[in-house]
């Protein structure tokens, strides 16, 4: 199979269609039968309960050329899983996880002249989701829903890549105790744009977002969780019901304890703490890991130790062993890596 001419190296994080992506709908209570489909487009009811109430949530993995040759993706179940708590806390119906998995494979085989060749620096970044269809005045669930899994290939999240970001403390709150920041919605991510363009205009990478209840413990960012390394070299990452359960999280937890030997410890982050901190990263399948270099809370700069040039030492080893193992060049733990083709 001949891969598309893109320029693989270059490639940031944006949309770039391709050629098949998976639709089913769900009417009178079922599921109907699903397929691949050639339409990007999406058509609905204008009183669509996306498009009133954002009834709307959504998955990120990402699919992989391994070094001998094999398309593979990466713990896709534990996106089942999620879009599963997801939909039942936003009132939407569950796309069984067999059925979640079978379109993935599905699109990333029909795709696979759009998965970046092993080494190329990109890869291929597969988009699950599902929204209310049908019209709704009323503030009610919808009763119609679509489902849809599209994929794109994509480079580094972040512009510029892989580089110590510049990060501020967020005035603005992203989810509240008891509310949806533990789920995947898309209103999570609605209510982050205003506070990301005001990071960015202030010169910022990333908003570091507190705790609505106290603003005194780290929760996340918009879309990644953090990990620390402190000074005596024992990994930290915040423990909250209110950020996401990020996946990437939960594996590189298992690398820094079996693959490297490290102390982890979940657990509340206080903003005071930062100080202590020989190394910070921002984790997710977009973010891979992202190094942090600076946080700045109201004018108090925190320059972490690991600098603004490179990589922790801790953060890089982290780093090499997870994409080690998604690329095939480092054996994954057991029903890690789903083989494609
Ligand atoms: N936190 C938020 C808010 C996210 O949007 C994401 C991205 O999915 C993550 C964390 C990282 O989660 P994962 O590692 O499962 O991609
Ligand atoms: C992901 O990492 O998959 C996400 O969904 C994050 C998103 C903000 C791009």
């Amino acid at each position: 199979m001949e891969k598309k001419s893109l320029d693989w190296a270059n490639i940031g994080f944006h949309y770039i269609p391709t050629e098949w992506r998976y639709v089913a709908n769900y009417k009178d209570g079922a599921w109907d039968e699903g397929g691949l489909s050639p339409d990007p487009t999406v058509a609905i009811s204008e009183c669509a309960g996306v498009l009133q109430y954002a009834q709307t949530c959504f998955e990120g993995l990402k699919a992989y050329t391994t070094e001998d040759g094999r398309i593979v993706t990466f713990r896709p179940d534990l996106n089942a899983e999620r879009m599963t708590d997801t939909c039942r806390r936003l009132e939407m119906p569950v796309f069984p996880a067999e059925r979640f998995l079978n379109a993935l494979d599905r699109v990333v085989r029909a795709n696979a002249a759009f998965v970046p060749p092993y080494g190329s620096g990109a890869t291929l970044y597969v988009r699950p989701y599902m929204f209310g269809s049908d019209a709704v005045i009323g503030v009610a669930p919808s009763k119609e829903y679509q489902f849809r899994l599209f994929c794109t290939p994509v480079g580094p999240y972040f512009r510029g890549g892989v580089r110590p970001l510049t990060i501020r403390v967020s005035d603005f709150d992203r989810a509240a105790p008891n509310g949806t920041g533990h789920i995947k919605a898309g209103l999570n991510y609605a209510m982050s744009l205003h506070a990301i363009v005001n990071a960015h205009e202030e010169g910022f990478d990333e908003n570091m977002y507190l705790d609505p209840k106290t603003r005194t413990k780290v929760e996340e960012t918009g879309g990644a969780n953090f990990l620390f390394v402190t000074k005596d070299g024992r990994v930290v990452t915040p423990k909250s019901s209110s950020i996401l359960p990020s996946i990437t999280r939960r594996s590189l937890i298992h690398v820094a304890k079996e693959y490297l030997g490290l102390t982890v410890e979940e657990r509340e982050v206080l903003v005071t703490e930062l100080e202590d901190m020989a190394e910070c990263g921002l984790c997710g399948t977009a973010a891979v890991i992202c190094p942090v270099g600076k946080i700045v809370d109201h004018g108090r700069e925190i320059c972490l130790p690991s600098g603004m040039s490179e990589m922790g030492p801790v953060t890089k080893k982290l780093y090499e062993t997870l994409t080690g193992i998604q690329m095939g060049r480092l054996e994954a733990p057991e029903g890690w890596i789903r083989v494609i083709e």
